[in-house]
């Protein structure tokens, strides 16, 4: 049987490299998806590409309160609740400390954080009335590694792992599980405007397994973690990046 079959689930970042390969992933398990994205009209096409009947595509701001509230309400509305929310909408970003403008710090957190915040906000009441829930956040290898030029991004996945913790203790009274899928580099568009010999580097030097991940493989770790199977992990953070770091 199919492993999110009956379940329903939010993707945002759905229109993503990792956002994307998931919805596919769900969908191909079963699962009815909501695919939310900033690029609305990327998240419409994802949903119509899916597997299955009934997905539901539509835009999102995650860093935007009154947005995330608005597109929570019409994803569950289409789907008839939001059992699994997997938050990937995120942005990264490259600038030392001491030429970092202090916007472009806040926009890292306000998008990445808080946008994780307001999501979880958003579907955790209606997971907690169906007393079932699966809660997958997104933080990055970074976070325990450390990069130069990377602390803006770095900082605001600690902030994420650290976040989930405290929602998972909040929440598993009520069967909802919170964790966090920690990537290593992934072939996605978010490496895209990274210099191909950089990345060739960044593999040689510190991916033991001696290429970049791909989409489909992080989406098999947040189908666990999205399914029955992950009914023990709670608050836990699972590491998929080609052993580049090691807990
Ligand atoms: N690709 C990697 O190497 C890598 C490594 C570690 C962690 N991650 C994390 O994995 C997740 C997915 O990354 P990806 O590689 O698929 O990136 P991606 O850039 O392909 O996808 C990110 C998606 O988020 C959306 N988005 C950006 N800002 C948004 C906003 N304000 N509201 C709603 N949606 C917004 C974008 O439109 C895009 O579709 C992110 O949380 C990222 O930090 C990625």
């Amino acid at each position: 049987m199919a492993r999110l079959s009956g379940k329903t689930a939010a993707i945002t970042g759905g229109a993503g490299g990792i956002g994307g390969a998931i919805a596919q992933c769900f969908a191909g398990e079963g699962a009815k998806l909501a695919v939310l994205d900033l690029n609305g009209d990327g998240a419409a096409d994802m949903a119509a590409s899916l597997e299955g009947s009934g997905h539901y595509g539509g835009a999102i701001d995650v860093g935007d309160e009154a947005s995330v509230n608005s597109a929570f309400s019409a994803a569950a509305e289409a789907l008839g609740g939001i059992d699994i929310l997997v938050n990937t909408a995120a942005i990264a970003g490259a600038g030392t400390v001491e030429e970092m403008p202090v916007e472009e710090w806040d926009r890292m957190f306000h998008i990445n954080l808080r946008g994780t915040f307001l999501c979880c906000r958003a579907a955790l009441p209606g997971m907690r009335k169906k007393k079932w829930g699966r809660i997958v956040n997104f933080a990055s290898e970074v976070a325990n590694r450390g990069n130069p030029g990377l602390s803006h991004y770095a900082a605001s996945k600690a902030a994420v792992i650290a976040f989930s913790k405290c929602l998972a203790l909040e929440a598993i009274e009520d069967g909802i599980c919170v964790n966090t899928l920690s990537p290593g580099p992934t072939d996605t568009t978010m490496l895209s405007g990274i210099d191909p010999e950089v990345i060739a580097k960044l593999v040689n030097d510190l991916m033991p397994i001696g290429r970049l991940g791909k989409p489909e493989e992080i989406a098999a770790a947040a189908l666990f973690l999205a399914s029955d199977e992950a009914a023990f992990c709670v608050g836990a953070t699972l590491n998929a990046n080609g052993g580049a770091y090691l807990q």
